[in-house]
């Protein structure tokens, strides 16, 4: 738990989302003062709406991409944390849409935080800049040959605040998230796959298994995800440094789907199968050792993390799925 925040104001792009929501609460808990920024294109204000009210929060509708649109917004600020993305699920109908919004828009962010003086940025990436696993398990120092647009998009902004830090002497930390699960999280088709299986289970509907189940995950919940940033950005050791910011935990697919229907009650539901999803990774087994060396620890085991997000997913549906 970080014990004394030293920032009095943050900004938080992406902040209507599922992880940059889950931030802008816990900051205004802290209470800094938060700009959230995000264009509502995958975000929703609801998100957001318990704070709606509070003084602290300042809800600014604007586009990364923009720079011109967003470049005032950074004024005054003194940490940011860069939660925007375009959906993983646009990046092969609208590849161009995924190097904008990852690769221009996170460069327009260091941009306008540089102008602005920004004190320190934490950037959210991802495992998807890996690509296929070359050993196990994978630290920072496995090569980056992501197989997707989005994956090589998030690498391209990764590099790009590395260059802003080398070049500018911006303090600039990267986390690389894996598999985060939790309240808020997309429950449709192209959401994850913990509040699918959920939002389907309460629907009467079984979990559909791509593969036979086997595939390995590290959930991490997303009250995890919000402690690791806290500590890097209060980490002066973190400054330029890359973290898998991955649970440890290696969950095959098939166990979270008996996790759901144990749960819910439900082990009447049959598991259905259908053909593996072409390019899904098999197994990730993913080094936290980096991040657990500047005092991280990953709190919340996963049946605590399932239990919570079918609470809020019932709460979402009032007890009926949609
Ligand atoms: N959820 C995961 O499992 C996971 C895994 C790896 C990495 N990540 C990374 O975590 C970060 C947050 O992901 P998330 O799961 O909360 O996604 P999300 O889709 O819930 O949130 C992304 C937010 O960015 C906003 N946004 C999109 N384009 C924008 C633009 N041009 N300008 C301003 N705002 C824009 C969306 O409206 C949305 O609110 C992303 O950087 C993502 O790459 C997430």
């Amino acid at each position: 738990m970080v014990d004394h925040f030293p920032f009095k104001s943050a900004l938080v792009t992406g902040g209507g989302g599922f992880i940059g929501s889950h931030l802008v609460e816990r900051l205004l808990k802290l209470n800094v003062k938060v700009t959230c920024l995000d264009n509502f294109s995958g975000g929703k204000m609801e998100n957001i709406s318990t704070y709606i009210d509070n003084p602290l929060l300042t809800v600014a509708k604007a586009d990364i991409t923009d720079y011109d649109g967003i470049v005032d917004l950074f004024k005054g600020i003194e940490i940011v944390f860069h939660q925007a993305v375009s959906k993983n699920s646009v990046c092969l109908i609208n590849p161009r849409l995924d190097l904008r919004t990852n690769a221009e828009g996170t460069f327009n962010v260091l941009e306008a935080s540089r102008t602005h003086g920004v004190k320190k940025i934490v950037h959210a990436s991802t495992g998807s800049v890996y690509g296929e696993p070359r050993y196990v398990p994978e630290d920072e120092l496995h090569p980056t040959e992501p197989v997707s647009f989005y994956g090589t998009s998030k690498l391209a902004a990764e590099k790009y605040g590395m260059v802003f830090r080398q070049l500018y002497g911006m303090d600039v930390s990267v986390l690389r998230y894996f598999h985060v699960y939790g309240p808020r999280q997309e429950d449709n088709d192209y959401g994850g796959v913990v509040s699918i299986f959920i939002r389907r289970a309460l629907n009467g509907l079984p979990p559909i298994i791509f593969g036979d189940g086997s595939q390995i995950r590290s959930f991490t919940y997303v009250a995890d995800v919000v402690k690791a940033n806290l500590l890097v950005a209060c980490s002066p050791a973190a400054s330029g440094e890359i973290y898998n910011c991955a649970s440890g935990l290696k969950i095959p697919i098939r166990r979270l789907a008996d996790i759901v229907l144990e749960q819910l009650g439900r082990s009447d539901l049959r598991i259905q199968y259908s053909g593996w999803k072409p390019g899904d990774i098999k197994n990730f087994d993913i080094s936290n050792d980096k991040i657990k060396n500047i005092g991280m620890s990953f709190d919340w085991d996963f049946e605590q993390g399932v239990a919570a997000t079918v609470q809020w997913l019932r709460g979402k549906y009032g007890g009926q799925a949609g």
